[in-house]
């Protein structure tokens, strides 16, 4: 049977992205479908499907992986309990707080969810905290409505909370309780439909763990801004640990808490999940390490460390300081007009366009930005800052081929620049080529190990990181790669 009409229809229809794990599946899915409608070839199969949207949402039914169970990388779990949510209603919010399962298969992820927070907190909580699941598939969905599940749904969990949450009935089957299972509301809704329903807008968090794996890389990319743009401007997006490495989420920052990484909203407020607080415990929790969170991405800049500077230009040299000065408070006009006056002096005073240069790409200035560094290139063939932030502005524009020939060019030039290989790894994961990307991230460790941050090759871009933290993000993703 040719299976490619079939693949891309579903493909159009759900965003799904049939490998060799999910052809098995769609064959048997087509065939089951053919007999069902008493059709004796695939053909005639696929014109009816083409004509029925009721028949592809059976054929999306059939093909869907839905494998899930309760407590899945519970680390999770105990996160949002001992950190998100805590911080989220310290603040007081006037509306409820919005949790989201997307792809949430047969329930078990929100149910964990809404099992945790009664456990914590006591059922009154959802008065505050509504938790919704949704998934394209509507037979998963039943299930959950139904909140009955098997014994293979509990198969890395303890019982404690199965005897506080579920009756066992006479199948060997285990029914939620009714306070948990309303308190969970459930939708169909298609991650690649062209616009997300209201419920799902302005969530607080969005669990979406091991459903893009299944999404072709267009595919991923679209639906991660989508749900990017879903999230409220202090929310959190949590994916499984498989997946969390292999994107570059625009407007998302990573967050490391213990082992886990949790994507956050850059304009958060930094405290929300940097400051510990009591651990709470989940059931089993004694298992869990007790976490301390590393707020990588958001770790102060080298540019927060100086004061504020009003003295007035005297020389180039002092221009320059007085500009950079500035620029590290993010005085950016101040800085800006110091500068110009510091060109008008030196019109070839790389420093001064690099720094101007990096100011630009703060303010998303990306042409403004260019121009600088091409004229610094131009001016300084070999100049290594001018063409590290050509990569960055590349990548900026999601233009990956362009910024993985910046960041080969500064290695040419000195094999021994972090930087570049850090951004080359970074590229290459997001491009799924992990060969590559561990090849990068190994040479980003060394070098950084050996000649330290300071030899980062750009003077005045901020960083995000410090050196220990970095090592430790590249010790984890070339763990995850292996
Ligand atoms: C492997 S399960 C993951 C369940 C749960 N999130 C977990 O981690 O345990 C993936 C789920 O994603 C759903 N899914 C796949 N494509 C989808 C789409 N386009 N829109 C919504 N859900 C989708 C599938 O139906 C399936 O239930």
């Amino acid at each position: 049977m040719k299976l490619s009409p079939f693949i891309d229809l579903v493909n159009k229809n759900c965003g799904l992205l049939i490998e060799s794990n999910l052809s098995s599946n769609l064959s048997s899915a087509i065939n089951t479908r053919m007999t069902k409608n008493h059709l004796d070839n695939p053909n005639q199969y696929f014109h009816f499907l083409q004509n029925s949207t009721e028949e592809i949402q059976y054929l999306i039914d059939l093909i869907t992986n839905n494998e899930t169970y309760f407590f899945r990388e519970r680390l999770h779990f105990q996160i949002c309990i001992d950190r998100l949510i805590p911080k989220i209603l310290d603040k007081k919010p006037s509306r409820k707080i919005k949790i989201i399962s997307a792809g949430c298969s047969s329930g078990e992820e929100p149910y964990s969810l809404a099992i945790a927070l009664a456990n914590q907190f006591g059922l009154d909580i959802f008065n505050t905290i509504s938790i919704i699941g949704f998934d394209i598939n509507e037979s998963v969905l039943h299930t959950a409505r139904n909140g009955e599940f098997g014994p293979h749904s509990f198969r890395e969990s303890a019982t404690p909370y199965r005897k506080n949450y579920f009756q066992k009935t006479e199948n060997n089957q285990y029914k939620l309780n009714s306070s948990i299972k309303n308190a969970v509301k459930f939708y169909r809704c298609n991650l690649f439909q062209p616009s997300f329903p209201k419920w799902l807008n302005n969530a607080d968090i969005i669990f979406y763990r091991n459903v893009s794996i299944y999404f072709p890389k267009p595919t991923k990319k679209v639906v991660f801004e989508k749900l990017g743009n879903a999230l409220n401007d202090t929310g959190h997006l949590i994916l499984s640990s498989t997946e969390t490495f292999s994107h570059n989420l625009k407007g998302l920052s990573l967050v490391e808490i213990e082992d886990s990484f949790i994507y956050t909203k850059q304009d958060a407020d930094r405290q929300n999940i940097q400051s510990k607080p009591e651990p709470q415990k989940l059931p089993k929790a004694s298992k869990l390490k007790s976490a301390t969170t590393k707020n990588i991405s958001n770790s102060p800049t080298p540019f927060q460390a100086m004061g504020k500077d009003t003295s007035s230009p005297k020389n180039p040299s002092l221009l320059f300081e007085i500009s950079l000065k500035n620029a590290i408070q993010k005085n950016y006009d101040e800085s800006f007009s110091n500068l110009e006056a510091l060109l008008d002096l030196e019109p070839t005073h790389i420093e001064a366009k690099n720094l101007c240069a990096t100011i630009h790409i703060n303010l998303k200035q990306l042409e403004k930005a260019k121009e600088l560094c091409r004229s610094v290139v131009k001016q300084d063939e070999w100049n290594i800052e001018a063409r590290l932030l050509s990569g960055i502005i590349a990548r900026m524009e999601d233009n990956p081929n362009e910024a993985v020939k910046w960041f080969k060019s500064v290695i040419f030039i000195q094999p021994s620049c972090w930087t570049a290989h850090m951004h080359l790894a970074e590229l290459y994961n997001i491009e799924e080529d992990f060969k590559g990307a561990f090849k990068e991230y190994s040479l980003a460790l060394k070098h950084l190990e050996k000649n330290g941050i300071e030899k980062r090759n750009l003077s005045y871009f901020p960083l995000a990181y410090n050196k220990e933290q970095l090592i430790h993000l590249f010790k984890h993703n070339l763990k995850n790669l292996k």
